[in-house]
Protein backbone atom coordinates (compact mmCIF):
# COMPACT_ATOMS: atom_id res chain seq x y z
CA UNK A 1 0.00 0.00 0.00
CA UNK A 2 0.94 3.16 -0.22
CA UNK A 3 3.07 5.00 2.78
CA UNK A 4 1.45 6.93 5.79
CA UNK A 5 4.07 9.54 5.74
CA UNK A 6 6.14 10.94 2.65
CA UNK A 7 9.28 13.09 3.78
CA UNK A 8 9.57 15.60 1.28
CA UNK A 9 12.99 17.16 0.74
CA UNK A 10 12.86 20.60 -1.02
CA UNK A 11 15.37 21.44 -3.43
CA UNK A 12 14.11 24.92 -4.51
CA UNK A 13 16.97 26.74 -3.17
CA UNK A 14 19.62 24.61 -5.10
CA UNK A 15 18.03 22.90 -8.15
CA UNK A 16 15.99 26.20 -8.51
CA UNK A 17 18.35 28.94 -8.12
CA UNK A 18 20.97 27.34 -9.97
CA UNK A 19 18.86 27.89 -13.34
CA UNK A 20 18.30 31.87 -12.92
CA UNK A 21 19.38 34.00 -14.80
CA UNK A 22 19.98 36.82 -12.29
CA UNK A 23 21.61 36.56 -9.81
CA UNK A 24 19.44 36.27 -6.50
CA UNK A 25 20.91 38.06 -3.82
CA UNK A 26 22.44 36.21 -0.47
CA UNK A 27 20.11 37.93 1.87
CA UNK A 28 16.91 36.62 -0.25
CA UNK A 29 18.13 32.93 -0.46
CA UNK A 30 18.82 33.15 3.49
CA UNK A 31 15.43 34.19 4.10
CA UNK A 32 13.73 31.99 1.60
CA UNK A 33 15.24 28.89 3.11
CA UNK A 34 14.46 30.41 6.53
CA UNK A 35 10.63 30.24 5.85
CA UNK A 36 10.88 26.72 4.33
CA UNK A 37 12.16 25.89 7.29
CA UNK A 38 9.11 27.37 9.03
CA UNK A 39 6.66 25.76 7.15
CA UNK A 40 7.76 22.33 8.84
CA UNK A 41 9.58 20.75 5.88
CA UNK A 42 12.71 18.40 7.17
CA UNK A 43 15.11 18.38 4.71
CA UNK A 44 15.82 21.97 2.97
CA UNK A 45 18.58 21.50 0.27
CA UNK A 46 20.43 24.26 0.47
CA UNK A 47 23.16 25.25 -2.01
CA UNK A 48 26.18 24.13 -3.72
CA UNK A 49 29.63 23.99 -2.94
CA UNK A 50 30.64 23.59 -6.74
CA UNK A 51 33.15 25.55 -8.61
CA UNK A 52 31.61 29.03 -9.33
CA UNK A 53 32.91 29.14 -13.30
CA UNK A 54 30.39 25.96 -13.61
CA UNK A 55 27.38 27.45 -12.14
CA UNK A 56 28.10 31.14 -10.65
CA UNK A 57 24.19 31.14 -8.91
CA UNK A 58 25.51 29.51 -6.14
CA UNK A 59 29.29 31.09 -5.70
CA UNK A 60 27.98 32.59 -2.44
CA UNK A 61 27.55 28.96 -0.93
CA UNK A 62 29.83 29.67 1.80
CA UNK A 63 27.80 32.76 3.08
CA UNK A 64 24.66 30.63 2.55
CA UNK A 65 25.27 28.22 4.98
CA UNK A 66 27.53 30.23 7.46
CA UNK A 67 24.39 32.08 7.92
CA UNK A 68 22.09 29.21 9.01
CA UNK A 69 24.54 26.80 10.69
CA UNK A 70 22.75 27.19 13.97
CA UNK A 71 19.89 25.56 12.83
CA UNK A 72 19.16 22.51 13.98
CA UNK A 73 15.66 21.05 13.55
CA UNK A 74 16.11 20.80 9.74
CA UNK A 75 18.59 18.64 7.51
CA UNK A 76 20.26 21.59 5.44
CA UNK A 77 22.14 19.23 2.79
CA UNK A 78 24.04 20.42 0.10
CA UNK A 79 25.89 19.42 -3.05
CA UNK A 80 29.39 18.36 -3.29
CA UNK A 81 31.04 17.57 -6.67
CA UNK A 82 34.79 16.23 -5.20
CA UNK A 83 36.88 16.65 -2.11
CA UNK A 84 37.37 20.44 -2.33
CA UNK A 85 33.57 20.99 -2.48
CA UNK A 86 33.34 18.60 0.83
CA UNK A 87 36.08 20.63 2.57
CA UNK A 88 34.65 23.69 1.93
CA UNK A 89 31.26 22.53 2.61
CA UNK A 90 32.36 21.13 6.48
CA UNK A 91 34.57 24.94 6.53
CA UNK A 92 31.37 26.70 6.21
CA UNK A 93 29.23 24.62 8.67
CA UNK A 94 27.39 22.37 6.15
CA UNK A 95 26.84 18.55 8.38
CA UNK A 96 25.24 16.75 5.65
CA UNK A 97 25.90 16.54 1.74
CA UNK A 98 24.63 14.73 -1.26
CA UNK A 99 26.93 13.61 -4.30
CA UNK A 100 25.55 13.58 -8.07
CA UNK A 101 26.02 10.91 -10.56
CA UNK A 102 24.46 10.13 -13.74
CA UNK A 103 23.03 6.97 -15.56
CA UNK A 104 23.87 8.89 -18.86
CA UNK A 105 27.90 9.31 -19.89
CA UNK A 106 27.23 12.35 -22.01
CA UNK A 107 25.52 14.00 -19.01
CA UNK A 108 28.50 12.89 -16.82
CA UNK A 109 30.54 14.58 -19.04
CA UNK A 110 28.61 17.82 -19.29
CA UNK A 111 27.75 18.30 -15.61
CA UNK A 112 30.96 17.12 -14.10
CA UNK A 113 33.17 17.05 -16.52
CA UNK A 114 34.12 13.27 -15.98
CA UNK A 115 32.84 9.53 -16.84
CA UNK A 116 30.32 7.50 -14.81
CA UNK A 117 33.64 5.42 -13.97
CA UNK A 118 35.85 8.50 -12.73
CA UNK A 119 32.77 9.49 -10.80
CA UNK A 120 32.84 6.87 -8.66
CA UNK A 121 36.30 6.79 -7.45
CA UNK A 122 35.90 10.75 -7.28
CA UNK A 123 32.41 9.76 -5.18
CA UNK A 124 33.86 7.27 -3.11
CA UNK A 125 36.99 9.26 -1.53
CA UNK A 126 34.50 12.05 -0.95
CA UNK A 127 32.33 9.36 0.84
CA UNK A 128 34.77 7.58 2.47
CA UNK A 129 36.04 11.80 3.88
CA UNK A 130 32.42 12.26 4.56
CA UNK A 131 31.67 9.14 6.53
CA UNK A 132 34.74 10.07 9.11
CA UNK A 133 33.11 13.33 10.10
CA UNK A 134 30.08 11.87 10.65
CA UNK A 135 28.86 13.57 7.66
CA UNK A 136 25.34 11.79 6.19
CA UNK A 137 25.44 11.62 2.05
CA UNK A 138 22.71 11.72 -0.24
CA UNK A 139 23.33 10.46 -3.59
CA UNK A 140 21.83 11.20 -6.86
CA UNK A 141 21.25 9.55 -9.97
CA UNK A 142 20.27 11.63 -12.80
CA UNK A 143 19.06 11.37 -16.60
CA UNK A 144 17.27 7.94 -14.78
CA UNK A 145 14.76 8.12 -17.86
CA UNK A 146 16.45 9.88 -20.25
CA UNK A 147 19.20 11.75 -21.38
CA UNK A 148 19.10 15.00 -23.91
CA UNK A 149 22.25 13.68 -26.14
CA UNK A 150 21.46 10.18 -25.48
CA UNK A 151 17.75 9.52 -25.99
CA UNK A 152 16.67 6.77 -23.69
CA UNK A 153 18.41 5.44 -20.84
CA UNK A 154 17.88 1.47 -19.82
CA UNK A 155 16.83 0.73 -16.44
CA UNK A 156 19.49 -1.47 -16.09
CA UNK A 157 22.22 1.43 -16.48
CA UNK A 158 19.97 3.12 -13.39
CA UNK A 159 20.19 0.28 -11.59
CA UNK A 160 24.03 -0.56 -11.75
CA UNK A 161 24.84 3.32 -10.85
CA UNK A 162 22.30 3.71 -7.62
CA UNK A 163 23.92 0.19 -6.70
CA UNK A 164 27.45 1.96 -6.65
CA UNK A 165 25.97 4.95 -4.88
CA UNK A 166 24.69 2.90 -2.38
CA UNK A 167 27.18 0.76 -1.87
CA UNK A 168 29.82 2.98 -1.57
CA UNK A 169 27.81 4.23 1.78
CA UNK A 170 25.17 6.68 0.71
CA UNK A 171 22.83 6.51 3.19
CA UNK A 172 19.70 7.74 0.42
CA UNK A 173 19.46 7.55 -3.22
CA UNK A 174 17.49 9.92 -5.40
CA UNK A 175 16.27 9.03 -8.99
CA UNK A 176 16.35 11.70 -10.63
CA UNK A 177 13.76 12.15 -13.99
CA UNK A 178 16.45 15.86 -15.26
CA UNK A 179 14.77 16.51 -18.15
CA UNK A 180 11.42 15.38 -17.15
CA UNK A 181 10.18 12.89 -20.02
CA UNK A 182 9.20 9.82 -18.09
CA UNK A 183 5.92 8.60 -17.79
CA UNK A 184 4.09 6.57 -15.43
CA UNK A 185 5.15 3.63 -17.93
CA UNK A 186 8.94 4.09 -17.89
CA UNK A 187 8.68 5.18 -14.52
CA UNK A 188 7.38 2.17 -13.28
CA UNK A 189 10.04 -0.13 -15.34
CA UNK A 190 13.13 1.92 -14.04
CA UNK A 191 11.99 1.83 -9.85
CA UNK A 192 11.45 -1.95 -10.59
CA UNK A 193 14.89 -2.08 -11.85
CA UNK A 194 16.13 -0.53 -9.11
CA UNK A 195 14.47 -1.66 -6.46
CA UNK A 196 15.85 -5.40 -7.23
CA UNK A 197 19.56 -3.71 -6.02
CA UNK A 198 18.51 -1.07 -3.97
CA UNK A 199 16.01 -0.91 -0.65
CA UNK A 200 12.95 1.05 -1.53
CA UNK A 201 12.72 2.76 1.53
CA UNK A 202 16.21 4.28 0.71
CA UNK A 203 15.00 5.65 -2.51
CA UNK A 204 13.89 9.04 -3.69
CA UNK A 205 12.29 9.91 -6.40
CA UNK A 206 12.81 13.65 -8.57
CA UNK A 207 10.95 14.76 -11.11
CA UNK A 208 11.42 17.37 -12.62
CA UNK A 209 8.06 18.73 -14.67
CA UNK A 210 9.02 19.02 -18.91
CA UNK A 211 6.26 17.22 -19.31
CA UNK A 212 3.52 17.70 -16.68
CA UNK A 213 4.03 14.11 -16.15
CA UNK A 214 5.57 14.77 -12.37
CA UNK A 215 2.19 14.54 -10.27
CA UNK A 216 1.16 10.97 -12.01
CA UNK A 217 4.81 9.73 -11.41
CA UNK A 218 4.87 10.60 -8.00
CA UNK A 219 1.47 9.12 -7.32
CA UNK A 220 3.16 5.51 -9.40
CA UNK A 221 6.24 5.73 -7.14
CA UNK A 222 4.16 5.79 -3.74
CA UNK A 223 2.16 2.78 -5.29
CA UNK A 224 5.52 1.00 -5.58
CA UNK A 225 6.58 1.98 -1.52
CA UNK A 226 8.22 5.26 -2.72
CA UNK A 227 7.85 7.11 0.81
CA UNK A 228 10.49 10.24 0.01
CA UNK A 229 10.16 12.77 -2.63
CA UNK A 230 12.10 15.66 -3.82
CA UNK A 231 10.12 18.97 -4.98
CA UNK A 232 10.91 22.69 -5.22
CA UNK A 233 8.90 25.87 -4.07
CA UNK A 234 6.87 27.19 -7.05
CA UNK A 235 8.45 24.73 -9.18
CA UNK A 236 11.60 26.52 -9.53
CA UNK A 237 14.32 24.54 -11.36
CA UNK A 238 16.01 23.04 -14.31
CA UNK A 239 19.58 22.25 -15.08
CA UNK A 240 21.98 24.75 -16.43
CA UNK A 241 23.45 21.56 -18.15
CA UNK A 242 20.38 20.02 -19.58
CA UNK A 243 18.43 22.36 -22.16
CA UNK A 244 14.78 22.01 -22.26
CA UNK A 245 14.66 20.98 -18.45
CA UNK A 246 11.65 22.96 -16.77
CA UNK A 247 11.57 23.57 -12.88
CA UNK A 248 11.03 20.10 -10.58
CA UNK A 249 7.37 19.24 -9.60
CA UNK A 250 5.99 21.94 -7.17
CA UNK A 251 6.01 21.45 -3.52
CA UNK A 252 3.12 22.95 -3.29
CA UNK A 253 1.12 20.76 -5.57
CA UNK A 254 2.90 17.76 -3.82
CA UNK A 255 1.90 18.49 -0.49
CA UNK A 256 -1.81 19.03 -1.62
CA UNK A 257 -1.79 15.93 -3.59
CA UNK A 258 -0.44 14.12 -0.71
CA UNK A 259 -2.77 15.63 2.15
CA UNK A 260 -5.45 14.93 -0.43
CA UNK A 261 -4.24 11.44 -0.09
CA UNK A 262 -4.37 10.87 3.59
CA UNK A 263 -0.35 10.96 3.57
CA UNK A 264 1.11 12.95 6.28
CA UNK A 265 4.15 15.53 5.53
CA UNK A 266 3.99 17.62 8.51
CA UNK A 267 4.44 20.64 6.03
CA UNK A 268 1.78 23.56 6.81
CA UNK A 269 0.29 24.07 3.37
CA UNK A 270 -0.51 27.43 3.80
CA UNK A 271 2.86 28.82 5.05
CA UNK A 272 3.98 27.35 2.00
CA UNK A 273 2.01 29.29 -0.09
CA UNK A 274 3.34 32.01 1.69
CA UNK A 275 7.01 31.01 0.63
CA UNK A 276 6.48 30.17 -3.28
CA UNK A 277 4.90 33.67 -3.32
CA UNK A 278 7.85 35.76 -1.09
CA UNK A 279 10.38 34.15 -3.94
CA UNK A 280 8.12 34.61 -6.95
CA UNK A 281 8.25 38.07 -6.37
CA UNK A 282 12.03 38.38 -5.69
CA UNK A 283 12.25 36.51 -8.89
CA UNK A 284 9.35 38.70 -10.90
CA UNK A 285 7.65 35.61 -12.31
CA UNK A 286 4.54 33.36 -11.95
CA UNK A 287 4.43 30.52 -9.95
CA UNK A 288 4.68 27.34 -11.37
CA UNK A 289 2.55 25.65 -8.94
CA UNK A 290 -1.12 25.23 -10.14
CA UNK A 291 -1.88 24.63 -6.54
CA UNK A 292 -0.21 28.52 -5.45
CA UNK A 293 -2.18 29.94 -8.64
CA UNK A 294 -5.78 28.41 -8.24
CA UNK A 295 -5.83 29.29 -4.26
CA UNK A 296 -3.96 32.95 -4.62
CA UNK A 297 -8.03 33.05 -6.97
CA UNK A 298 -9.91 32.46 -4.36
P1 LIG B 1 36.56 20.84 -13.84
O1 LIG B 1 36.70 22.13 -14.59
O2 LIG B 1 36.80 19.55 -14.55
O3 LIG B 1 37.40 20.84 -12.46
O4 LIG B 1 35.11 20.83 -13.18
P2 LIG B 1 38.87 21.11 -12.10
O5 LIG B 1 39.19 20.22 -10.97
O6 LIG B 1 39.75 21.11 -13.32
O7 LIG B 1 38.79 22.62 -11.54
C1 LIG B 1 38.49 23.74 -12.34
C2 LIG B 1 38.38 24.97 -11.45
O8 LIG B 1 37.27 24.84 -10.57
C3 LIG B 1 39.58 25.16 -10.54
O9 LIG B 1 39.74 26.56 -10.34
C4 LIG B 1 39.17 24.51 -9.26
O10 LIG B 1 39.84 25.00 -8.14
C5 LIG B 1 37.71 24.88 -9.20
P3 LIG B 1 40.89 27.41 -11.07
O11 LIG B 1 42.18 26.76 -10.66
O12 LIG B 1 40.63 27.25 -12.56
O13 LIG B 1 40.69 28.78 -10.55
N1 LIG B 1 36.91 23.92 -8.42
C6 LIG B 1 36.06 24.27 -7.43
N2 LIG B 1 35.71 25.45 -6.92
C7 LIG B 1 34.81 25.46 -5.92
N3 LIG B 1 34.22 24.35 -5.44
C8 LIG B 1 34.54 23.14 -5.94
C9 LIG B 1 35.50 23.08 -6.98
N4 LIG B 1 36.02 22.06 -7.68
C10 LIG B 1 36.87 22.58 -8.56
N5 LIG B 1 33.94 22.05 -5.46
C11 LIG B 1 33.58 20.17 -11.46
C12 LIG B 1 34.65 19.72 -12.44
C13 LIG B 1 32.95 18.92 -10.90
C14 LIG B 1 34.24 20.99 -10.35
C15 LIG B 1 32.56 21.04 -12.23
O14 LIG B 1 32.14 20.35 -13.35
C16 LIG B 1 31.35 21.40 -11.40
O15 LIG B 1 31.46 22.16 -10.45
N6 LIG B 1 30.19 20.87 -11.76
C17 LIG B 1 28.94 21.10 -11.04
C18 LIG B 1 27.80 21.26 -11.99
C19 LIG B 1 26.50 21.42 -11.25
O16 LIG B 1 26.44 21.90 -10.13
N7 LIG B 1 25.41 21.00 -11.90
C20 LIG B 1 24.08 21.11 -11.39
C21 LIG B 1 23.77 20.09 -10.31
S1 LIG B 1 23.34 18.45 -10.88
C22 LIG B 1 21.65 18.53 -11.14
O17 LIG B 1 21.11 19.60 -11.16
C23 LIG B 1 20.85 17.27 -11.26
C24 LIG B 1 20.05 16.95 -10.00
O18 LIG B 1 19.16 18.00 -9.68
C25 LIG B 1 19.26 15.65 -10.20
C26 LIG B 1 18.38 15.64 -11.42
O19 LIG B 1 17.66 16.60 -11.70
O20 LIG B 1 18.42 14.60 -12.10
C27 LIG B 1 20.98 16.75 -8.80
MG1 LIG C 1 17.16 18.28 -10.53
Amino acid sequence: GIPKYVKIVEVGARDGLQNEKNMVPTSVKIELIQRLISTGLSVVEATAFVSPKWVPQLADAREVIEALKNMNTTRLPVLVPNLKGLEAAVAAGAKEIAIFASASESFSKSNINCTIDESFSRYRAVVNAATKLNIRVRGYVSCVIGCPVEGMIFPSKVAHVAKELYDMGCSEISLGDTIGIGTPGTVISMLGAVMSVVPVEKLAVHFHDTYGQSLPNILVSLQMGISIVDSSIAGLGGCPYAKGASGNVATEDVVYMLHGLGIQTNVDLGKLLQTGEFICKHLGRHSGSKAAIAFSQV
